[in-house]
């Protein structure tokens, strides 16, 4: 076999991959060695800005596939028949480390999946956990700036996680889901996704329901304690990264199964509590889970910055039968993502092939931007404006979803307020299904992080939280607190 030439960007053979250029030898190098000064100023610009947040993630493809008919719930093709298959990718992360953090740590994960329908890209953008921390996207750069590392210290300080949590008892029902037993998964294979927030499906009656999404682990659910994490992200930062790959490229491919809750929408304005406060889960007993389907992942990327660092999900890119709740976490997501997008990736990041439709073509008017590399995708010398009468693509005239009704004044208002709509019984709820054990692991987590605080009226807000969601509860982590600050 012939060897192959090693060449410079252009395609120009290279004479020499081990000596740079001189005058002489042992004598400066010249500015005319195009291989050399290329090779620099390429490997300089390797880096793109990674994700602000869930930097540290991996991925894989797959497919989707359709168990149970939902049909009367939903019109989105790609639900549309049992037995129907959707390729997808999906990306699991960690939250709040940067990309070069560890895997084994105690954060959320995200699940985020992308459905390449025959009706465009489907994201949903999810994490391991059914709830949220905080229900307005106007507090999110501020949570977030307190969970990652200090300006000034440039590490995560525990008086900054408690210091925020003790001004948003909001959080009170996710603290005690990442505090538990679920809050390290021993891998992303074994652990449940959720959607999260509340979502809509139109049918094709036009009928409108909300819904929320449940990808449960065929797996099972595993989780590490904080010594075996510990003890993991030391030996091994990549074990969760490791663990995906192997177990694929061994041909033991994970699956999930999508359930989902739907709720008519008639029912929200009257339920208990406000059905779009992505703080709080519905109950099972009045939403039963119904099964949807199987997502199965069979593939790992070949290349991790092309497909993994470069995927672009966004909670606004909805098919047809599928569109936004007013919960407005989630409507501050709409605009967060793909705004994100063009700044770490581009205006063209769609042209990626992670990204880009693979079962239908994107057909529309927008042009140009940095790095366009599809001057002939709409048809040669096609118009780039429309409306135009030469036969370019054009509307539907169908919305996507149901209209949402509304009604008020603008302003900043609360959430509205349903007849039970405290920040606290959720959580108690979630304590008290606990088996005894757990919440003894509960307790000594919760109070390993509070002890570290600096100042007592932020340990004392967080634990008046605890106090409010049960009494127990509330007891049990301030003995805990005092006992460890004696010490
Ligand atoms: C990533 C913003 C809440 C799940 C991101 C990114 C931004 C962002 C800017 C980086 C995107 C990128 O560079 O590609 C926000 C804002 C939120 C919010 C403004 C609240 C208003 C949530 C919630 C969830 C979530 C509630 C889960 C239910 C994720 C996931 C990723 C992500 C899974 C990583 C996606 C990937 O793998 O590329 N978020 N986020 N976020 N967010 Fe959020």
């Amino acid at each position: 076999m012939s060897k192959r030439v090693l060449t410079t960007e252009s395609g120009a053979p290279v004479a020499d991959n081990q000596n740079s250029a001189s005058a002489g030898i042992g004598g400066p190098l010249l500015l005319q060695d195009q291989h050399l000064l290329e090779k620099l100023a390429r490997f300089n610009r390797e880096r793109i800005p990674e994700r602000v947040v869930h930097a540290r993630g991996s991925g894989a493809y797959g497919y989707f596939e359709v168990t149970d008919d939902i049909t009367d719930f939903t019109h989105a093709d790609f639900l549309s028949a049992v037995g129907k298959r959707t390729e997808v990718f999906l990306r699991f992360s960690t939250v709040a480390d940067s990309l070069g953090g560890a895997d084994a740590v105690r954060d959320p994960r995200g699940f985020a999946v992308k459905f390449y329908t025959e009706q465009g890209n489907y994201d949903l953008v999810g994490n391991n956990t059914p709830v949220f921390f905080i229900k307005d996207p106007i507090k999110f750069p501020d949570f977030i700036h307190s969970q990652k590392r200090d300006p000034f210290t440039g590490r995560q300080e525990p008086d900054n996680v408690w210091d925020f949590w003790a001004h948003s008892p909001e959080a009170t029902h996710q603290v005690t889901w990442l505090m538990g037993d679920r809050g390290i998964p021993a891998s992303y294979r074994h652990m449940n996704g959720y959607g999260s927030h509340t979502y809509q499906w139109t049918n094709a009656e036009g009928e409108a329901f909300f819904v929320k999404y449940h990808f449960k682990t065929n797996q099972g659910v595993r989780s590490l304690s904080s010594e075996q994490a510990a003890e993991l992200a030391g030996r091994n930062p990549n074990s969760h990264q490791t663990d995906l790959l192997q177990a694929i490229e061994r041909g033991v491919n994970p699956s999930w199964t999508l359930h989902v809750q739907v709720m008519p929408a008639a029912d929200a304005a009257e339920y208990r509590f406000n059905p779009f406060d992505v703080t709080k889960v519905w109950p099972h007993r009045d939403y039963p889970l119904r099964r949807v389907g199987r997502l199965v992942l069979d593939r790992n990327p070949d290349n991790v910055f092309a497909e993994v660092e470069q995927a672009a999900f966004s909670p606004n890119n909805f098919v047809p039968g599928i569109g936004p709740s007013p919960d407005k976490m989630l409507q501050g997501r709409l605009f967060a993502y793909a705004d994100a997008h063009r700044y770490r990736l581009g205006v063209n990041h769609t042209l990626l092939a992670v990204n880009a439709p693979k079962a239908t073509t994107r057909q529309n008017y927008g042009r140009d931007g940095f790095m366009a590399t599809n001057a002939t995708s709409q048809g040669r010398a096609a118009k780039n404006y429309e409306p135009n009468s030469y036969d370019g693509p054009t509307e539907t005239g169908r919305a996507l979803s149901a209209p949402l009704a509304v009604t008020g004044y603008t302003g900043t208002h609360e959430a509205p307020q349903h007849t039970k709509d405290d920040d606290f019984f959720q959580a108690g709820e979630l304590y008290r299904l606990m088996s005894s054990e757990e919440r003894s692991r509960l307790v000594a987590n919760i109070a390993g992080g509070l002890a570290q605080v600096s100042r007592d009226d932020v340990i004392e807000k967080n634990l008046a939280h605890f106090h409010a969601a049960d009494p127990e509860y509330g007891r049990r982590v301030e003995e805990a607190v005092h006992a460890l600050r004696e010490d």
